[in-house]
């Protein structure tokens, strides 16, 4: 618990293929949270060029993971939508947290090994140091909250430890300087400057499953295209990739029990209903003992559904690359202004001079 004002922060990269589980397991969450929350959505630019990005399909990226924040729902004259490289205070605060984190911390991070492969030596710096700067995204604006798949939880994890350990190794100095909050941590008080951040994840999409291999994870950088679908996918598209989704032979279960071992038909349940705002049981009750010839016609009429609207959408807003533009250096002239603040806190904290 912190007295900290509650605020919501969320990131996606912009790295190509923005898909479902993308939609589902966080940008529909986003949505939602705007009627409750001030929230601040960033296009994570900085994190896309860990790995290599062909400059002028990042510019497009950008501009398209834009585009389906606003298609979606999010509201930018109400909320904050920025991209990260125009915010630069993310990149300072990161340095600073390059200093509180622990090499051990990150080298257990499971992204960084999934993403770096067998060849370690080779991968980036800053895919090594990806989570501080994630960190420093969300501890730039002390958010409270951070809606995300359940990928990230591990990340989110980390962004706490650091909060924590910053709060602790300055603690005298905090105190100090009257910059701390009220926070609980386990069964302490404390006065601490960064608040440690709640996730928030969960829901039947948390976790969308490739349409391939239900063991694997949905992902932009899956190779094959049939393993996800794309937010931009056209009608067809998207039903021929649900015909084409592996399934196992047996008829869908009544009871939740009933999906158990079987990871592809677990996946297209919870597909159905993070699409329909019911949970997994509900889809069971509708369509237990049906076939997939049944089932997987009536998901993918659903998504088109779901998606259509929003997809149309993106394209138009992709159009105007004037209007996109305007939108992220209003959000960026918004985030900098409380970006500023808290650096100039963190510096004077940490003992630079001329913070202010
Ligand atoms: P990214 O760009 O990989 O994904 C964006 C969001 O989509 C979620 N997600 C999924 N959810 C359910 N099923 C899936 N198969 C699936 N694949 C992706 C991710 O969990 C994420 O919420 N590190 C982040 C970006 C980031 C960030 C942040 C997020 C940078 N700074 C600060 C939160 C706060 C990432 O790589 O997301």
């Amino acid at each position: 618990m912190t007295t900290i004002p509650e605020r919501v922060f969320s990131g996606v990269q912009p790295t190509g293929n923005l898909h479902l589980g993308n939609y589902l397991g966080a940008i529909k969450k986003f949505v939602a949270l705007q009627e409750s929350h001030d929230c601040i959505y960033c296009v994570v630019d900085l994190h896309a060029i860990t790995v290599w990005q062909d400059p002028a399909e990042l510019q497009q990226n950008i501009r398209e993971v834009t585009a389906a924040f606003i298609a979606s729902g999010i509201d930018p004259t109400k909320h904050i939508v920025f991209n990260q490289s125009q915010v630069s205070e993310h990149a300072e605060l990161a340095w600073v947290f390059n200093c509180v984190a622990r090499m051990g911390w990150l080298s257990r991070m499971t992204q960084f090994k999934e993403k770096a492969g067998k060849d370690r030596e080779k991968a980036s710096v800053g895919l090594f140091s990806y989570p501080t700067l994630m960190a420093s995204d969300i501890l730039t604006y002390r958010a409270t909250h951070v809606p995300v798949g359940e990928d990230q939880k591990q990340h989110l994890e980390l962004t706490r430890d650091i909060a924590q350990k910053f709060n602790n190794d300055y603690s005298d100095r905090i105190a100090q300087l009257d910059l701390g909050v009220p926070m609980q941590v386990g069964d302490e008080h404390v006065n601490g400057y960064f608040p440690l951040t709640e996730p928030i994840i969960g829901g039947p999409a948390a976790r969308v499953m490739s349409l391939r291999d239900g063991t694997k994870k949905m992902s932009k950088s899956d190779p094959s295209d049939l393993s996800r679908i794309v937010m931009t996918d056209d009608a067809d598209t998207i039903a021929k990739k649900f015909k084409k989704a592996k399934t196992d032979p047996d008829a869908l279960p009544s009871e939740i029990e009933g999906l158990k071992d079987r990871p592809e038909a677990d996946n297209l349940v919870g597909l159905y209903a993070a699409l329909s705002d019911t949970d997994k049981a509900s889809v069971l009750g509708e369509f237990g003992g049906a076939q997939f010839g049944t089932f997987k016609p009536a998901l993918a009429d659903l998504a088109v559904d779901r998606i259509g609207p929003i997809a149309n959408e993106m394209r138009r807003l992709m159009d105007d690359h004037t209007h996109i533009d305007a939108i992220l250096a209003d959000g960026s002239e918004q985030a900098r202004a409380i970006a500023r603040k808290t650096l100039a806190d963190t510096k004077e904290i940490v003992g630079f001079i001329g913070a202010r």
